[in-house]
């Protein structure tokens, strides 16, 4: 997982899960980062055989949207939804697309090769180091 010296000013890939565990509109893989210096956590997915991965906090009250862990999508597997008010999200690109939401949510920037997802470093987010 992540390394143990920061270096805040180049981003680097912290493996997030195996691309066999994300498929297609399906549940969710959550893990932990630290945004802005707070502990919250981020969440990817798969949507028509790509991966994305947004912070798990809703841009209508900035709270976690999912009430049943790692279930992010609609009953349509067409949307990201928030449990607490229906927002509805674009899951390519984060952005609000119905519901009280306003902008959209906040995206991390992954890379899946050989089997592996790895979520990017960046200055406002980082690993949770141990
Ligand atoms: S908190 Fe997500 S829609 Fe209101």
């Amino acid at each position: 997982m992540g390394q143990s010296n920061l270096n805040h000013g180049v981003a680097r890939q912290v493996l997030l899960c195996q691309s066999a565990q994300l498929v297609n509109s399906g549940d969710a893989v959550s893990f932990e980062v630290l945004y802005e210096g707070r502990s919250e956590h981020g969440f990817v997915v798969r949507f028509e055989g790509q991966v994305y991965a947004y912070l798990n906090r809703c841009a209508h009250i900035p709270m976690e949207m999912d009430y049943v862990p790692n279930r992010f999508f609609d009953i349509s597997g067409q949307w990201l939804i928030c449990a607490t008010h229906g927002a509805l999200y674009n899951p390519t690109t984060g952005a609000c697309r119905a519901g009280p939401c306003r902008g959209g949510l906040i995206a991390i920037a992954l890379t899946e090769h050989n089997g592996s997802v790895y979520w990017h470093t960046a200055p406002n987010l980082q690993p949770i180091e141990c």
